[in-house]
């Protein structure tokens, strides 16, 4: 992908860049020159080590701008009520939901929460991922949560932290005292340690109301925080309109988002993160309007919303899947959905996402010849490693 170095917009998003029968020069980690192979071969130095991929589709390492990457056990019995006919709703209603997780994740000290994660990260990582935002907010108390966020300190910087302790009130405590907890010590504590990028809020009926999000957005501010903000997922509760009128980085989910929504978004700069998996993974039939989005200009992000209840889904080649088939983007789109797009989201767009001189040599070789078979086969092509080399020469 060539071009500038920052986000892709309207028809831009279907402009990759294609390069045939390409080569790359990489040194020290970093992408020297790029280009057509008769052009690379006449600069390459001499003594360089050569590595043929053999015809193989080579993309930027896909980014996915968000995850839920630490959590203890699963929610297999969630799973299996759903399959029965129950909603989100009723599951969480009946002991299960975010809170059954709860459960699980609290008891574990901060290596175990560690190792969890990284193994998360790895299944990403399966399906091409090199790079990955990963939210907490399966601890709900004050030190959990801590614990969950330096857990994530150790697979930095492949993994940008961002702080969800307002996925849910925990059930044990008082909700003032919760949220007034986590704006008053929380936010400053992940601010001055550097532990997260970004807050992230849940914003949906019986979960944070507006003027939760309100609150905890001014404090994420006042600590230089960005804000992410989980908006309309099963319900529009005006989250988009109110994600722009709050200057939030990223507005995600959106499913029942519509037109006047869109507009706030185009608006104030919010760029959408459309999460597919959890339509899929709920049995839900209501995708986001990301063709709408795309057309109305917005640098449109794909991501899997990895998490153990609604989206048990790693792969990003998956999610482009359903993006095409019920999202209506095209293939395109949808790389740079999970590429260049999502890379900005996370402030990685000098660094990550394209493969353009100057930038990370952090790239994905692919079982497959065609950009488009990601989604067209998902998980058929799969991430291929060269004999003797990692496939992606920077990844962990
Ligand atoms: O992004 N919507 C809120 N949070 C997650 C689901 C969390 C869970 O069910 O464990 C999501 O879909
Ligand atoms: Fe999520």
């Amino acid at each position: 992908m060539q071009g500038p170095k920052r986000a892709r917009v309207g028809s831009e998003m279907g402009d990759i860049g294609l390069i045939t029968d390409a080569a790359m020069i990489v040194r020290d980690g970093k992408i020297e020159a790029v280009g057509p192979q008769d052009e690379i071969e006449w600069i390459a130095p001499a003594d360089a080590d050569y590595c043929d991929a053999g015809g193989r589709l080579i993309t930027p390492g896909l980014v996915d701008a968000h995850t839920h990457l630490v959590f203890g056990g699963d929610r297999l019995d969630d799973f299996e009520a759903r399959s029965q006919g129950k909603t989100y709703a009723e599951i969480a209603t009946d002991g299960g939901g975010i809170w059954r997780t709860v459960g699980a994740t609290r008891p574990l000290n901060t290596e175990e929460l560690a190792k969890r994660a990284s193994h998360h990260f790895d299944l990403l990582g399966r399906h091409g991922t090199t790079i990955a935002e990963a939210k907490t907010g399966y601890a709900l108390d004050r030190d959990g949560e801590l614990r969950s966020l330096r857990a994530l300190q150790s697979l930095r910087p492949r993994v940008v932290p961002t702080l969800l302790a307002a996925h849910a009130y925990p059930k044990d405590q008082d909700p003032e005292a919760y949220l007034a907890m986590v704006c008053g010590e929380l936010v400053p504590l992940a601010a001055r340690e550097e532990l997260a990028r970004d807050v992230d809020v849940f914003v949906e009926e019986g979960y944070f109301s507006h003027e939760d999000a309100e609150r905890l957005a001014l404090a994420a501010r006042a600590h230089g925080l960005g804000l992410r903000m989980h908006v309309d997922q099963l319900a529009d509760s005006g989250g988009a309109v109110l994600a722009a009128r709050l200057g939030a980085r990223t507005a995600d989910h959106l499913e029942h988002t519509g037109a006047d929504g869109i507009a706030a978004l185009v608006e104030a700069g919010v760029a959408p993160v459309l999460l597919p998996g959890s339509v899929w993974g709920l049995g839900l039939s209501r995708y986001p309007l990301g063709r709408e989005m795309v057309d109305a200009g917005l640098p449109v992000v794909l991501a899997t919303d990895f998490n153990p209840g609604s989206s048990p889904v790693p792969s990003l080649p998956f999610c482009m899947a359903l993006a095409c088939r019920f999202m209506r983007m095209t293939p395109a789109e949808c790389l740079t959905a999970v590429t260049v797009n999502a890379a900005a989201t996370l402030g990685l767009e000098t660094s990550h996402g394209a493969l353009m001189p100057g930038m990370a040599a952090d790239f994905a070789v692919w079982e497959a010849e065609d950009y488009r078979e990601l989604a067209y086969w998902p998980d058929v092509a799969t991430v291929h490693g060269l004999p003797g080399i990692c496939y992606n020469l920077n990844f962990r």
